[in-house]
């Protein structure tokens, strides 16, 4: 993507201004369809996560990729071991676009879905999930709370007994993390901060 610019963390704007769009699948749609398919990762490359990522999730984790985008990242993931990723996204058009270009590596399926309902998968599917940007995009919709609510509820359904959830966000723990003390929900949390990378 031509701006390497995160979403604002525009929590508690509620409508209007241009930030709202980042909650929008149309926004995305329109975004993916002008990007022509050129691969961008938000706030992090793979090789910058990796020692996270292997440390909460080993390669033979089935993993689910939330708002997977034209991200790099599930393909690095890939040639660095990982059998299993699940990519979802609520754009179609980058879903076809990753499609096409990974039909030949069977660890990557790519999937049009909402994370707010994920029916689709039945309980404790997945040992691990990964949201890079998601959880901030939805915050920038209308019915921001609810959004939050809803996929964080949906991935605790998704995932094992043991199951880990990495959420690489640009909010502030303070804003983030009160997200993720939904009805029912046990996390233990581990919060890192990392620094931003230089583009
Ligand atoms: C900031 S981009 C991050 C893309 C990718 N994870 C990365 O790290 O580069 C947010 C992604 O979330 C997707 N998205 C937004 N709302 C969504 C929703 N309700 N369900 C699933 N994906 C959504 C967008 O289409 C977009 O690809």
């Amino acid at each position: 993507m031509s701006s390497p610019a995160p979403p604002d963390d525009c929590e508690g704007e509620g409508s209007g201004g241009r930030s709202l769009s980042y909650g929008e699948a149309e926004y995305w749609d329109a975004r993916y369809v002008e990007e022509g398919g050129a691969p961008y990762d938000w706030y992090q490359r793979y090789d910058a996560l990796r020692p996270f990522v292997l440390r909460f999730a080993p390669p033979a984790s089935r993993l689910l990729m939330i708002g997977c985008g034209s991200a790099l990242m599930s393909e690095d993931m890939v040639t660095d071991g990982y059998v299993e990723i699940v990519n979802i996204d609520i754009s179609s058009v980058v879903i076809e676009m990753m499609r096409k270009k990974y039909f030949n590596i069977p660890q990557l399926q790519y999937l049009r879905m909402d994370v707010r309902d994920m029916s689709m998968f039945p309980d404790e599917s997945f040992d691990c999930a990964i949201d890079k940007g998601t959880l901030d995009s939805l915050m920038c919709g209308v019915d921001a709370p609810l959004s939050a609510a809803q996929m964080v509820l949906e991935v605790d359904r998704l995932l094992k007994p043991g199951g880990v959830f990495i959420l690489i966000t640009y909010g502030d723990p303070s804003v983030r993390v009160p997200h993720l003390n939904q009805p029912g929900c046990k996390w233990k949390i581990v919060l890192y901060i990392l620094r931003t990378y230089e583009t």
